[in-house]
């Protein structure tokens, strides 16, 4: 089993990426830790305890309210890709409050719990990270592994021509994170990773709606907002980089082809904030970018994720 925890700003594929970390077989999720990013910090909240709730997890994994903006810069939501990321779902059970925990103390707590053996997955802005390494300096070194969903490969960005939307939000938590000394951190980047690898089709989406359970029936919901808006601008069906993430901390021989480089972050461009450049000729890399996946692979295990049953009570909410 691998001790996880979730560094998430909960709309959409961040819901799908909490179902892996807490469906599959050899994920042993300590916690989700909420940061300011894809839509407002309430509705994000939101959206992990109605996730918890269709795994039938609401009680089991806390859930640690972190940053609610980023350290320097204003706030940028993308709700304009993923509306308010579960399609307009209210959640069932408003009994299951957050820890009063904050997820910042809830990180360094872990990761001295588990010393040298927590994997922490970041798939929002990393501010609840650089708060923790500033908080704790010895948090980086007890940290196994850091996987971040986060920046393109000298390539194209979404939230700007020049730099993917987790970095942009906050690109000085980026180059504090980068400049941190985690022994051991993994990219997932949009481009060229995500962009080839992580695209769900219309007809990896029929597929889905095929297997007319309430998990599949919760995916096609909460994913349409981004199908329609990746579809809008060229992608050929929606992007999946967060579930990618969460998979490949769990399970890395979905990586066909990784690379060491030294990655940066542009933190003073006009046009560039939040651009990331990665550095292939250095003698002193700082990650490992995941070069290409199996994504035929990397879909069926979607596939078998939601396949399985919710928890009672949620069929009636997704029914119709
Ligand atoms: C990333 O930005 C967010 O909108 C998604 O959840 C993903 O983590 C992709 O750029
Ligand atoms: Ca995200």
């Amino acid at each position: 089993m691998i001790p996880l925890v979730i560094d998430t700003d909960t709309a959409a594929d961040d819901c799908f990426a909490l179902l892996v970390g807490l469906l599959h077989p050899r994920a042993d999720l300590k916690a989700i830790t909420m940061v300011a990013g894809n839509v407002g910090f309430e509705q994000q909240v939101h959206n992990a305890l109605l996730t918890l709730g269709l795994a039938g997890r609401l009680g089991d994994v806390p859930v640690h309210l972190g940053a609610q903006r980023p350290l320097v810069r204003e706030w940028r939501s993308a709700s304009e890709v993923h509306g308010d990321g579960v399609g307009g779902l209210r959640r069932l059970d408003d009994a299951h409050a957050p820890s009063p925990e904050h997820a910042v103390d809830a990180l360094i707590r872990l990761a001295e719990e588990h010393a040298g053996e927590l994997t922490v997955v970041a798939i929002g802005p990393l501010t609840n990270l650089a708060l923790a390494v500033r908080k704790e300096p010895r948090f980086a070194a007890l940290v196994k592994e850091l996987v971040i969903m986060g920046g393109s490969i000298n390539g194209r960005g979404n939230i700007t021509p020049a730099a993917e939307y987790n970095i942009y939000v906050d690109p000085e938590a980026a180059d504090i994170v980068l400049g941190a000394g985690f022994p051991n951190v993994t990219i997932v980047s949009w481009d060229p990773l995500t962009l080839r690898d992580a695209v769900f089709t219309a007809e990896h989406i029929d597929r889905i709606r095929d297997l007319d359970t309430t998990l599949s029936r919760f995916f096609v919901r909460a994913n349409q907002a981004t199908f329609d808006f990746d579809v809008r601008v060229g992608i050929n069906g929606s992007t999946h980089p967060d579930s990618l993430s969460v998979l490949l901390a769990i399970d890395r021989s979905y990586a066909l082809e990784e690379r060491r480089y030294r990655m940066s972050v542009e933190t003073r461009g006009e046009l560039t904030r939040g651009a990331t450049v990665f550095d292939w000729r250095s003698d002193e890399p700082n990650v490992t970018a995941i070069e290409r996946i199996d994504a035929e692979r990397f879909f069926e295990s979607m596939l078998g994720l939601l396949a399985q049953e919710a928890a009672p009570g949620y069929g009636e909410l997704l029914a119709g």
